[in-house]
C-alpha cells in the first residue's frame, strides 16, 4: 500500500502528439522538461507567463493565483501557467512553442 503518496498522472500535448508522465508532486512544466520536451519556460516560478499553456481537458491546482500574469482574456480562454500547476487529473493541453514572454507579445 502506499498511503501518502500522490497519484501520477499522464499530459498530452495537443498540437504536437506528445504524452509524458507528472509525478504527483512535480509541476507540469518540470514534469514536461524532465522528460525532454522543449517546452517554452524562463522564471519557472509564476512571473513570466512564457510557459502558458491552453488546458483543453483535465483539472489542475494552481500553486500561485494565475490572474498576476495572465489577463481576463486569457484566463477566459483556459490559459494556465505550467510552472505554477500540479495536476488533479490526466490532461490534455495545447502549447505555443513559438511563445515569447508575455511582455514582448504586448509590446506591438
Ligand atoms: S516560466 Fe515564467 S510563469 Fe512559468
Amino acid at each position: 500500500m502506499l498511503f501518502g503518496k500522490k497519484k501520477d498522472f499522464k499530459c498530452t500535448i495537443a498540437n504536437t502528439g506528445e504524452t509524458f508522465e507528472v509525478p504527483g508532486k512535480i509541476n507540469l512544466l518540470q514534469a514536461a522538461l524532465n522528460a525532454g520536451i522543449k517546452w517554452p519556460c524562463d522564471c519557472k516560478v509564476g512571473s513570466c507567463g512564457t510557459c502558458r499553456c491552453i488546458l483543453k481537458e483535465g483539472k489542475v491546482k494552481a500553486l500561485n493565483d494565475f490572474a498576476y500574469v495572465l489577463d481576463g482574456d486569457m484566463l477566459k480562454k483556459g490559459y494556465v501557467l505550467a510552472c505554477q500547476s500540479q495536476l488533479k487529473s490526466d490532461l490534455v493541453v495545447e502549447v505555443d512553442f513559438e511563445q515569447g514572454a508575455i511582455e514582448n507579445m504586448k509590446m506591438t
